[in-house]
């Protein structure tokens, strides 16, 4: 796959991994479409981006606002006539800790981080099988197969992602040509973990070329970096007894909230 000339959508585009992608796309002359709430920060992306050999249109948008997923994904094929990939990245990462439970957070990281997803894929599909051709490509975690103390609202919503992608991919493929991505970043230093040391964790450029080059290479999952892939799957690997007796509080990571209880 060669993006010369190809139209991406990019949600999440302000961030660190999102922004990072837009820039590496955009010296490889690609018709760029940026979508995140901050306005100003997809403003100064734009500019960066008309200094290149590609082109780019911004909008906000708020992937809990169903109505603004449809409109980003009009907008994007109405400036250019098609829709060839979309990287979807916007999320959030609220710690729950077990002493403060609360549903809310888990309602809240499932609405940004699985179900904007799903509405893109809706409003994504009938261009995508018009064209017979296209590309989803969605950022889960690398932790998406057991739990993590403390972190359950984020891994069950990233879960639901792998799981979903995990569905569609071979029927997508074999009946319309349309490829779904899963990427799987183990930790990658943005404003998303500022605060949480992470030991081993790559920088948001590095990520952005192994996701851009993943594609390229017609990836199915693009998991990162090598380290924490063979750490996390081996991990996958152990029986409960032994992964329920990994130290709890070294799981949820230095800077994890502490909570006194009543
Ligand atoms: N960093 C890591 O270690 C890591 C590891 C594994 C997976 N991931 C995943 O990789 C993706 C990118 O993460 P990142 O590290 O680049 O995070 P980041 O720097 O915090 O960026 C998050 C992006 O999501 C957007 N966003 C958040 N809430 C939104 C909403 N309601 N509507 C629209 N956009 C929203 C933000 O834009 P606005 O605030 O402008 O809306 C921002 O562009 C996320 O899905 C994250 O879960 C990250």
């Amino acid at each position: 796959m060669n993006f010369k000339g190809k139209v991406v959508l990019i949600s999440g585009a302000t961030g660190g991994m999102g922004k990072e992608i837009a820039l590496n796309l955009s010296k490889k002359g690609c018709k760029l479409a940026l979508f995140a709430r901050r306005v100003e920060q997809l403003k100064e992306i734009d500019k960066q981006i008309k200094n290149t050999e590609s082109e780019s249109i911004y909008n906000p948008c708020n992937v809990k606002n169903i109505e603004d997923i449809k409109k980003a994904v009009e907008l994007t094929k109405k400036t250019y006539e098609r829709i060839d990939v979309a990287i979807l990245t916007a999320g959030v990462l609220v710690p729950n800790p077990i002493q403060t439970f609360d549903g809310d957070i888990i309602k809240n990281s499932m609405d940004i981080n699985f179900i904007g997803n799903v509405y893109f894929i809706q409003y994504l599909l009938p261009i995508m099988k018009a064209q017979k051709s296209g590309i989803i490509a969605i950022t889960a975690t690398l932790p998406d197969r057991r739990g993590v103390p403390g972190w359950g609202a984020y891994g069950a919503s990233k879960a639901a992602v792998s799981w979903l992608m995990e569905s569609l991919r071979a029927e997508g493929k074999k009946r319309y040509n349309i490829d779904f991505i899963t990427i799987k970043p183990g930790s990658v230093l943005t404003p998303m973990i500022e605060g949480y040391h992470r030991h081993g964790a790559v920088t948001a450029k590095k990520a952005a070329e192994y996701i851009v080059n993943g594609i390229e290479k017609g990836k199915k999952i693009i998991q990162f970096p090598i380290g924490q892939v063979v750490m996390i799957r081996t991990m996958d690997k152990f029986p409960v007894r032994v992964y329920d007796s990994i130290d709890v509080e070294s799981q949820k990571g230095d800077g994890y909230p502490q909570v006194d209880e009543e």
